[in-house]
C-alpha cells in the first residue's frame, strides 16, 4: 500500500471549464482488410474527419512517441499533496486512497512509478461493515459464453500467439503492472483509449487483476470465423479481443474505447455524459415531442444507411422519419454546436441503425428517453445482448425500413403509455446497468475469467514496454488530455466488485434465443396486419 494517504487537487483549471458539452453519432469505421472498406476509409478520412483527424494526428504522434520510448519533457502537469490522516486511528471509514498522477517524477517515458499500486488493498479497507456487492447485470452472464470455447483445453500460448495475426496489440498484466507491445496503430486513438481505461481498471482495483495475456485488435468487424474452427479436427481458435461481436464469430467482446472519450470527434468520457444525458432528458418531455422518427448520422459507411435515407420525408411521402446527413466538415469547424446532445434527444422515437458494423451511437440513442427504433442489428458489443425487444425497444425490419418505421410511429402515437415505457426501460437500462461502475466490473471480471483459463504463465514480451496512467496522460494534450483526467480513476475503489451471475444452461439460453425471436415475430405481424388494412381501405 502506499504509504501516505493522499488527496490532490488539481491546478490545471482550464480542464474542466469551458466544458463544451457536445455529441455526435459516430458512424465510422476502419478495416484493413477488404478492399472495399480501405476504400470507406479513405473516402471517410477525407470527407468527414478531414480537420479532426489532422489536429488529432498531431496529438497522437505526441503519445505515441511516448509509448514507444522516446524521452519527452512531463511537466504539463503539477500536483499537490495534502495528507488527510487523523492523528488518531479513525474510528469512521478511512479517507479514500487516492493515487495522484505524477507528471514530475522523471523520466517516465522509460519507466512508471515504483509502488504504484496499492497492494492487498481489500483487506486494509473492505472487510468493514460494508453491504455485500449486488449481483451483476444480467449481461455479464454472456462472459461465460464467449469464454466457453476454451473452458476445455485452457488458453496456451500458441493460442494466444496465434491471434496476433490481426491484432493492433498485445497487452500482458504481470503483477499487478500493465505492459504492451505495438503491432499496428489503430484507427484515430482507439487503442489509446482503451488501453487507458484499461490503466483504470487497474487504478480502481489494484493488484486484483491477475497475470494474463491477450491480443486486441481495434478493427471493427470480427475475423474469428466459427466455421474456420469447428468440426472433428478442428483447432482450438485464438482467444482475440475486440469491440463487437456476430453470430458467426467467436472474438471476445470487451467495452469499447468511447466510455473513455472519443477525442476527434469530441464525444466525452461516459460517466460525465450519462449525467448530462440524465439531465438533457428533463427538458422536453416525450408527450411534447416531435411525434417522429429521428436520425442522425454518417449514411456513406453502409448500404443500409443509404437505404435508410429513402425513408425521410419528402412532398410526396411521410413515413414518420426525418432523417439527417452528420456534416462532419461542418461540424468540426462549427465546433460541434449541431451535434449538441440536447438536439437530439427531441423527438419520440430514434433510430438506431448500424453502421459497417456495431455503432458506438447506440447508448447515446438508448438513453434519450424515446422509443427507440432499432432496424434489425447483425452485430452485438458487450451489452446488447440483453436489450429485449418491446421491452427496451421497438425491432424494425431491415428489408422493409420506410413500411416498418410508419407502423412503428402509428403505433406509438396510438398507444402512447406503452411506448413511453419501453423508452423509460431502455433509458433505465442504460443509467443503471451500463453506469461506468458497471463497465469496470464487467471488464474486471471478463479479465479474471480469462485469466483462470490461461495455462501458462504469462511473461513480459522483450519488445513490450511497461504503461501507466502517466505514460499516456502527462505528454497528452487537447481533447485527450482533457478526456484522460476526465475519465481517470483517483484511487481504489473501497466496494468490490459486483458478483459474477452464473452461466446460462443451455435451455434457459434457449429459452431467451426463443423469446427474442418471438417478440420480433409478433411485431412484425401486428406490421403486416397493419399494412393489409391500410391497402384495403385505400
Ligand atoms: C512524484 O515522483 C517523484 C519522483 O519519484 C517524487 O519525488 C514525488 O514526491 C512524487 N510526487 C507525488 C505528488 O507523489
Ligand atoms: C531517461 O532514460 C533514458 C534511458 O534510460 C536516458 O537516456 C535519459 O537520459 C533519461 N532522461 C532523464 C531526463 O533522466
Ligand atoms: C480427422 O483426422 C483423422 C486422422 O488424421 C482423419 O482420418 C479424418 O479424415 C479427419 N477428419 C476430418 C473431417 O478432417
Ligand atoms: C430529410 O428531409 C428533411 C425535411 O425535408 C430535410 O431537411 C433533410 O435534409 C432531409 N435529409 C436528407 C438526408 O436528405
Ligand atoms: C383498418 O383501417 C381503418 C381505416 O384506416 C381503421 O378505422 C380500422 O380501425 C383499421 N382496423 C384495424 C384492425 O387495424
Amino acid at each position: 500500500m502506499r504509504e501516505s494517504l493522499q488527496r490532490y487537487t488539481w491546478h490545471e483549471a482550464g480542464i474542466y471549464r469551458h466544458f463544451r458539452e457536445t455529441i455526435c453519432l459516430p458512424f465510422l469505421t476502419a478495416r484493413r482488410s477488404s478492399q472495399r472498406s480501405s476504400l470507406l476509409l479513405l473516402f471517410f478520412l477525407l470527407l468527414f474527419f478531414s480537420g479532426a483527424f489532422l489536429a488529432t494526428r498531431l496529438l497522437d504522434s505526441t503519445l505515441l512517441t511516448s509509448i514507444a520510448g522516446n524521452p519527452t519533457p512531463n511537466t504539463i502537469l503539477t500536483t499537490t499533496t495534502t495528507h488527510v490522516y487523523p492523528s488518531e486511528i479513525p474510528k469512521k471509514p478511512l479517507p479514500k486512497i487516492q493515487i495522484p498522477l505524477n507528471c514530475t517524477s522523471g523520466n517516465l517515458t522509460r519507466t512508471c512509478p515504483a509502488n504504484y499500486y496499492p497492494k492487498n488493498f481489500f483487506h486494509s479497507q473492505d472487510d468493514r461493515d460494508r453491504p455485500p456487492p449486488a449481483t451483476c447485470p444480467d449481461y455479464f452472464r454472456w462472459i461465460h459464453e464467449d469464454l466457453r470455447l476454451w473452458k476445455k483445453t485452457g488458453i496456451t500460448r500458441d493460442m494466444v500467439q496465434r491471434a496476433q495475426k490481426t491484432a493492433n496489440f498485445r497487452l500482458v498484466i504481470v503483477d499487478g503492472r500493465a505492459y504492451m507491445e505495438r503491432y499496428a496503430r489503430a484507427f484515430q486513438t482507439r487503442d489509446v483509449f482503451t488501453v487507458w481505461g484499461i490503466l483504470q481498471l487497474l487504478r480502481r482495483y489494484p493488484g486484483k487483476i491477475p497475470d494474463l495475456d491477450l491480443m486486441f485488435d481495434c478493427v471493427d468487424w470480427p475475423v474469428v470465423k466459427a466455421v474456420d474452427y469447428s468440426g472433428p479436427n478442428a483447432t482450438a481458435p485464438p482467444p482475440l479481443f475486440r469491440y463487437c461481436g456476430d453470430d458467426a464469430t467467436l472474438d471476445i467482446v470487451f467495452p469499447d474505447w468511447s466510455f473513455w472519450g472519443w477525442a476527434e470527434i469530441n464525444i466525452k468520457p461516459w460517466e460525465g455524459l450519462l449525467e448530462e444525458l440524465k439531465e438533457g432528458n428533463k427538458r422536453k418531455r416525450w408527450m411534447e415531442r416531435e411525434a417522429y422518427a429521428y436520425w442522425k448520422g454518417n449514411p456513406v459507411v453502409a448500404a443500409t444507411r443509404v437505404d435508410l435515407l429513402k425513408c425521410n420525408v419528402s412532398d410526396k411521402q411521410d413515413w414518420g422519419a426525418r432523417l439527417y446527413n452528420q456534416d462532419w466538415i461542418k461540424e468540426t469547424r462549427e465546433g460541434y454546436k449541431q451535434s449538441d446532445l440536447a438536439s437530439q434527444c427531441m423527438h419520440r422515437y430514434k433510430i438506431y441503425i448500424e453502421g459497417s458494423a456495431w455503432s458506438v451511437s447506440e447508448k447515446y440513442i438508448l438513453a434519450c428517453n424515446s422509443l427507440t427504433l432499432l432496424v434489425k442489428p447483425h452485430y452485438y458489443d458487450f451489452f446488447t445482448r440483453s436489450l429485449m425487444p418491446v421491452h427496451h425497444y421497438w425491432p424494425i425490419r431491415e428489408d422493409d425500413k420506410c413500411r416498418s418505421i410508419k407502423f412503428a410511429v402509428e403505433w406509438g402515437n396510438s398507444h402512447k403509455q406503452k411506448a413511453q415505457e419501453i423508452g423509460k426501460a431502455a433509458s433505465d437500462f442504460i443509467q443503471e446497468d451500463l453506469k461506468m461502475d458497471y463497465v469496470y466490473d464487467y471488464m474486471f471480471h471478463l479479465l479474471s475469467e480469462y485469466a483462470k483459463l490461461m495455462r501458462y504463465k504469462p511473461t513480459i514480451p522483450k519488445r513490450a514496454i511497461e504503461i501507466c496512467s502517466e505514460k499516456l496522460a502527462c505528454p497528452a494534450i487537447g481533447s485527450q488530455k482533457k478526456f484522460m483526467m476526465e475519465s481517470m480513476v483517483k484511487g481504489p475503489t473501497d466496494v468490490r466488485p459486483c458478483n459474477m451471475p452464473t452461466p446460462y444452461d443451455a435451455l434457459a439460453l434457449h429459452t431467451l434465443v426463443k423469446r427474442k425471436a418471438n417478440s420480433i415475430s409478433q411485431v412484425e405481424l401486428w406490421e403486416k396486419r397493419y399494412w393489409e388494412n391500410q391497402t384495403k381501405h385505400n
